[in-house]
């Protein structure tokens, strides 16, 4: 087959670039694609049809009520129309601090509000962004399934400085001749235009602004079954290497934004966000730091989607007392996380280090992990994994769909690129939900899938955020976390030769895009 031959080119090309996990997605998309599944087809071009997934949550902790369950709808395209907020104060890579006000009109404008803060708790505004622009979704996204690409384009954008303190630091990052800001003469609660289509785009490099992130949309419904309903805008991810930012194309989110309309209850965030302008940026009410308590089992909320095509859910226990800590990671090829690839256990211990200065209210953490096991859950990783060259990742020749090896006395799993034992330098921090339920934020992973194997590479923003499940202290687990009544409805025609160029968009990936 065309299509194969096409793909298995590519992988022989490139396998020396790929590592890990990388290598595992290809093969199976190879695999899917050459047995003539319609699941890697994609729409090319413009859109040829509406893709619609649904799927049903099931109570992901044991211990949790049935009426919780929601199923979640996404369209290919999404509709993007309405004012989309904020439900928190957002963290950024650097890290920054801001909220985030946006609106898509039907004739495809937008106008985005992005209010920067000096503190992490978003109560201190320093300087608010208003940009314009329009945007055209494209295509089906062929890297990120389930997302929509897009493309925009900048009209203005203006900027408003809350504080004589944060003129001064604007000026000091700003090159001299930046548009009103010039010689630190703007006047704060004024608005300066920082771009249009006849400026450069000096001041907004220097400001590290793109808006990339409005090249990967996905908007999510869920259906709650007392009769509500909850609108989320996924946005493409920032880039957590600061120099990357601006020309990076993003393959994974940002936490969402919810609309305006219809958003979690109750949430005082999103009216203040919702009711902010660019003169009068929300001030976030003071919240008391959390005491750092881990002690029990936190599952992700939903499926997660990393940059880099993979889909996955995470699934943490924490004894404190000992130290210990293990992860279950499980792994899927689809954005409703109901086709597993693989789930991989790890464990080790952990030490809690200092309060961080960078983000207060988080603290730092270094991880061990020693033992990891894999369980292949479908038959091409299965294969994938038994065609490994013995002692390089377990017991060569004993991969079986569904049965878990040991990684240990390997010393992890080349093709995984897994090594052992390994540290790493974390970041966390809990939170309580609107319904005053803890929240668990662990930190984001390098964007360029290395791992943060030293302090310098210690996370400064955060991924999406875990729930403690009730009746903490319990074991994972091994399938808590279930998906039903997924259906995927599709046409149009997968171009190989995109997929070719995929591994040349990514290769660096390691094992701990695992994470
Ligand atoms: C796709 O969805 C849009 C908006 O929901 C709708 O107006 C349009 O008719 C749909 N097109 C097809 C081919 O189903
Ligand atoms: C793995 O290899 C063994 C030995 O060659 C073979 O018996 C087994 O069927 C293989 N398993 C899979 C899933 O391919």
């Amino acid at each position: 087959m065309k299509c194969a031959e096409a793909g298995n080119m590519s992988n022989r090309h490139f396998s020396h670039l790929l590592s890990g996990v990388w290598l595992l997605w290809l093969w199976q998309a190879v695999s899917v694609v050459g047995t003539g599944s319609k699941l890697w087809e994609v729409p090319t071009g413009r859109f040829t049809s509406n893709l619609s997934e649904s799927l049903q949550w099931e109570p992901r902790c044991q211990h949790q009520r049935l009426q919780d369950s929601v199923r979640i709808t996404a369209d290919i395209p999404p509709r993007l129309d309405g004012t989309w907020v904020s439900t928190r104060c957002e963290v950024r890579p650097g890290p920054e601090f801001l909220t985030r006000s946006y609106t898509f009109h039907p004739s495809r404008h937008f106008q985005a509000l992005q209010h920067y803060y000096t503190d992490s708790g978003c109560e201190d505004p320093a300087y608010s962004l208003i940009i314009r622009g329009r945007i055209r979704l494209r295509q089906a996204s062929w890297i990120t399934r389930g997302g929509t690409e897009a493309e925009h384009h900048l009209s203005k954008v203006g900027i408003v400085v809350h504080s004589l303190a944060a003129k001064q630091r604007l000026t000091s990052r700003l090159p001299p001749t930046c548009v009103g800001l010039r010689l630190g003469g703007a006047v704060p609660g004024k608005l300066y235009e920082l771009y249009n289509t006849r400026a450069g785009r000096g001041c907004l490099a220097a400001l590290g602004f793109s808006m990339m992130e409005m090249s990967l949309v996905r908007v999510e419904t869920q259906h709650h079954n007392h009769g509500g309903k909850v609108q989320e805008l996924f946005l493409g991810d920032i880039h957590t290497d600061w120099t990357q930012r601006t020309q990076y194309r993003p393959t994974g989110y940002q936490q969402p934004l919810q609309n305006a309309m219809h958003h979690i209850h109750p949430c005082s965030v999103c009216a203040l966000v919702y009711r902010s302008s660019e003169q009068r940026p929300p001030v976030l009410p003071h919240r008391p730091a959390a005491p750092l308590a881990l002690d029990g089992r936190w599952v992700s909320q939903r499926c997660e989607t990393r940059p880099t095509v993979l889909f996955l859910t995470r699934d943490f226990t924490f004894a404190p007392d000992q130290h210990a800590w293990e992860g279950l990671y499980r792994h899927y090829s689809d954005p409703a996380c109901s086709q597993p690839t693989f789930s991989l256990r790890a464990s080790g211990h952990y030490a809690q280090g200092n309060p961080s200065v960078k983000l207060s209210g988080a603290s730092e953490f270094v991880f061990k992990v020693t033992q990891v096991s894999v369980t292949a859950m479908d038959e091409p990783t299965a294969k994938l994994l038994n065609s490994t060259r013995r002692g390089k990742c377990g017991q060569a020749g004993g991969w079986e769909v569904g049965v878990e090896q040991d990684l240990t006395p390997t010393d992890g799993c080349t093709v995984l690129g897994i090594k052992l034992p390994h540290k790493e330098y974390e970041l966390f921090k809990t939170e309580l939900d609107h319904r005053k339920h803890p929240l668990l934020f662990v930190g984001e992973r390098p964007t360029d899938g290395s791992s943060p194997d030293r302090p310098t590479k210690r996370p400064t923003s955060f991924q999406a955020p875990m729930m403690l499940c009730s009746g903490g202290g319990t074991q994972p687990s091994r399938l808590g976390f279930n998906s039903r009544q997924v259906q995927l409805a599709t046409s149009g025609t997968v171009r190989l030769a995109q997929l070719a160029l995929l591994v040349f968009g990514s290769a660096l990936c390691s094992w701990l895009c695992v994470y």
